[in-house]
C-alpha cells in the first residue's frame, strides 16, 4: 500500500449475524496491511492536525495507536472531557455516535470524525425524543437525569448528562438536595443507581442488548468453577448479576478494581472488548468473560457490542484522509444539550479535587 493509496474500507457479516441483515464487521487486516494501515494513520494524524479518542470497547488496534499516537483510550466520561480540552482541530472517535456527538456537542468548531457513523447504541435507539419528551411532560416536578448513551436531542431535554462512572454521585447529591429524578433509559443502570441512593426516580425502560444477555444462573456455576476468582461487573447488567459482583462500575473503574482487588482471577461482565486493556495492564492475572445464556440455543451472545465492532483501522485511515463521516448536530439541540454535559464535567472535576459539589446542583422541581 503506497502512502497515496485511498483506503477501501471492506465489510463482512460477522458470524452471528443471522438475526441482523445490518450487522458487518471490517475485514481483519493481515498483517502487512496493518502495518501501512497504522504509519499511514500516523501520518494523517501529523497532517491534519488530528487526535484520536477511542472507547475500551473497539478493537484494540484502534486502543494501541490512540495511546501511541498521543490521543486516549478510556471510559465515555473521559473521552469527553479528553475531546473538549484537547488542543487538535480534529478528533477521530472510535466507538459510537453518542460518544461523537457529545464530543461535537462540547467542541462545536472542531471536527470530529468517526469510522461508521451507522455505529449506534440499543440504548440511544430505544429512547426516541418524542416519546421521551411526553415522558418528561408526565412528569413536571422531577429532574431530568440521562445516561450519556442518548441522542443529541434527548441530552437537550435533560438537566443531568451522567456516565455510569458519575451516576451515583450525582444521583446521590440531587437526592440530598431534595430532588426526585426521572431516570432514562437503562433500567439496570437506574435499578441500581436507585437501590445504592434510596433516591426517588422513575425510570425508562431501556437495556443494552450486550449487558442484559449476562445471566447469574451461569455465572453462579462459573464462581463454583473459581471459587478465588473476584467478579467485576458493569452496571448495565441485570441486577441479579450486580449481586453477585465483588465491584461494580464503568469500564474505567473495573479497569482500577483489577489493579486493586487482591485476587489472581477475575470474572467480568461487561463487552468482551475490555479485556484487551485488562489483559494488558495486568499481564500475571487471569480474566475470564461472564457468561451469556443459550447454550442449547441457536445463538449465544458474544457479549461484544455489535456497534462497537464496526470500527476499524481502514475506517479511521478513510475518514482521515477524505474528511468522510462527519459527525454533525442539529444546530437547535447544541447549545441545549451542552448544559447537561457541562453540568455533568463541573461536577466531577470538582470531585476529583476534592471540592464541593453541593454548589454545583442547581434547583429543578419540587423539593
Ligand atoms: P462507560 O461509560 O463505562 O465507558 O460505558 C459506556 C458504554 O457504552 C457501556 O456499554
Ligand atoms: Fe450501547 Fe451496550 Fe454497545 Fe455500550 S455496549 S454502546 S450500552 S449497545
Amino acid at each position: 500500500m503506497s502512502a497515496s493509496d485511498v483506503i477501501d474500507v471492506e465489510y463482512e457479516q460477522p458470524a452471528c449475524s443471522t438475526q441482523h441483515a445490518w450487522a458487518r464487521v471490517p475485514v481483519e487486516p493481515t498483517p502487512t496491511q496493518r502495518v501501512a494501515l497504522k504509519d499511514k494513520i500516523k501520518r494523517l494524524l501529523k497532517e491534519k492536525n488530528a487526535v484520536m479518542v477511542s472507547h475500551y470497547y473497539v478493537h484494540p488496534d484502534l486502543q494501541d495507536l490512540a495511546e501511541e499516537t498521543g490521543g486516549l483510550v478510556s471510559d465515555s466520561l473521559e473521552m469527553a472531557r479528553f475531546g473538549r480540552d484537547h488542543s487538535a482541530q480534529t478528533l477521530v472517535v472510535s466507538g459510537v455516535k453518542f460518544m461523537g456527538e457529545t464530543s461535537k456537542i462540547l467542541s462545536p468548531h472542531k471536527t470530529v470524525l468517526m469510522p461508521d457513523l451507522d455505529a449506534t447504541c440499543s440504548l440511544d435507539l430505544g429512547c426516541p425524543i418524542s416519546e421521551f419528551s411526553a415522558f418528561c411532560d408526565a412528569h413536571p416536578d422531577r429532574t431530568v437525569v440521562v445516561y450519556a448513551n442518548t441522542s443529541a436531542a434527548v441530552k437537550a431535554r435533560a438537566d443531568w448528562l451522567v456516565t455510569s462512572s458519575c451516576a451515583l454521585d450525582i444521583v446521590k447529591a440531587l437526592k440530598d438536595k431534595g430532588q426526585k429524578i426521572l431516570w432514562a433509559p437503562d433500567k439496570h443502570l437506574g435499578g441500581y443507581i436507585q437501590r445504592e441512593t434510596g433516591a426517588d426516580m422513575v425510570f425508562w425502560e431501556g437495556a443494552c442488548i450486550v449487558h442484559d444477555e449476562f445471566k447469574a444462573f451461569e455465572l453462579e456455576a462459573l464462581i463454583k468453577e473459581h471459587p478465588k476468582a473476584k467478579v467485576l461487573v458493569h452496571p448495565e447488567s441485570p441486577q441479579d448479576v450486580v449481586a453477585l459482583a465483588h465491584a461494580v462500575g464503568s469500564t474505567s473503574a473495573i479497569l482500577k478494581a483489577a489493579q486493586t482487588l487482591d485476587a489472581d482471577t477475575f470474572i467480568v461482565a461487561t463487552d468482551n472488548g475490555m479485556l484487551h486493556k485488562l489483559r494488558t495492564l495486568n499481564p500475571n492475572k487471569t480474566f475470564i468473560e461472564a457468561p451469556t445464556a443459550g447454550n442449547s440455543a441457536t445463538c449465544k451472545s458474544c457479549a461484544h457490542c455489535p456497534w462497537m465492532a464496526m470500527n476499524g483501522l481502514a475506517g479511521v485511515a478513510q475518514v482521515l484522509e477524505l474528511g468522510t463521516n462527519e459527525i454533525q448536530v442539529d444546530a437547535k439541540y447544541l447549545d441545549r444539550a451542552r448544559l447537561p454535559i457541562d453540568r455533568m464535567l463541573a461536577f466531577t472535576a470538582a470531585l476529583k479535587n476534592g471540592q464541593p459539589v453541593g454548589g454545583l446542583i442547581p434547583n429543578i422541581g419540587a423539593a
